[in-house]
């Protein structure tokens, strides 16, 4: 059976309980930005794809890397396969061009899945909210020079983790702020900004960006989800290829079966 598309938004699936497995255990006071990558149990030939732990996948390209692999924050965790596509400047630079006002590292993390694809100008807001709670968001205390009296600067307030799930694809120009979890398979239009959890399989598009389409049924998604193909030891990846870029569902299940 091949899965249909599904675009209507009354199939919205609500907020989802969603865990996302980077290939490793994170710790609750991460400390270090090594997660463990996906049993290589065959040795590195052209048939095996790229290697997950280089940092250009592909060499001609340095602008395209495997993000894990450039990360030095303490509170930034990426699963293998994952990589940022800056077009015109030194990927390099994604913990502080795009990764935005990450000044506390022990309040906030961003973990994200395995295979996700992230374009250039995608940024994910990890703090930065002013003081709500008060007659002016003006922040007088990080100027100091008695300022910093009008109030303690760990009353800023952070929504939550950005926790990403497998297989997610960012377009341009996106935006993610703390707090929102994004489920397995999600696509994030170009542009979009993200405020509110995305649930798996779903494509949300706009500011506030909102559900314009379901990629599949319900049911195809909960099968894809238990089938988890992101996980699969990497030979049983590189033998299925052609099933994992087609829409053939009974396939891969048979696949994942094996
Ligand atoms: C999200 C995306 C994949 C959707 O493609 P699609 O499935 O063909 O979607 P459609 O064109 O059928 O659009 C579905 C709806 O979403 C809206 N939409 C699509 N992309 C949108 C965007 N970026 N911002 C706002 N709305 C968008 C459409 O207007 C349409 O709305 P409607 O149902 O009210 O008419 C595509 O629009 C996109 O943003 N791609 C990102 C490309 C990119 O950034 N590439 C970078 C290199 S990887």
């Amino acid at each position: 059976m091949r899965i249909k598309t599904q675009g209507r938004l009354a199939q919205l699936v609500e907020r989802y309980p969603y865990k996302v497995d980077v290939g490793g255990s994170i710790p609750s006071t991460p400390t270090i930005n090594k997660i463990p990558t996906i049993p290589q149990s065959i040795s590195m030939t052209k048939k095996t794809g790229p290697d997950p732990l280089s940092v250009f996948p592909l060499e001609h390209d340095k602008n395209l890397v495997f993000l894990k692999n450039i990360i030095t924050a303490p509170n930034i965790f990426i699963g293998d396969y994952t990589y940022f596509d800056d077009r015109f400047a030194d990927p390099h630079r994604f913990e502080t061009y795009n990764v935005l006002y990450n000044y506390s590292p022990d309040k906030v993390k961003l973990v994200m899945g395995k295979f996700c694809a992230i374009a250039m100008d995608t940024r994910f807001i990890m703090t930065g909210d002013h003081k709500l709670d008060a007659l002016t968001t003006y922040p007088f205390p990080i100027f100091g020079q008695g300022w910093e009296e009008a109030f303690d600067v760990s009353e800023f307030k952070v929504k939550g983790d950005i926790i990403i799930g497998n297989d997610v694809w960012f377009g341009f120009g996106s935006t993610v702020r703390n707090g929102v979890t994004i489920g397995d398979g999600a696509i994030i239009a170009a542009g979009a900004f993200v405020v509110k959890d995305v649930p798996p399989y779903s494509i949300v598009a706009g500011n506030p960006a909102r559900v314009v389409k379901m990629r599949f049924d319900d049911i195809s998604i909960a099968r894809l989800q238990k089938i988890a193909w992101w996980n699969w030891p990497l030979e049983k990846i590189n033998k299925n290829l052609k099933l994992l870029c087609s829409l053939d569902l009974d396939g891969l299940e048979k696949a994942n079966s094996i």
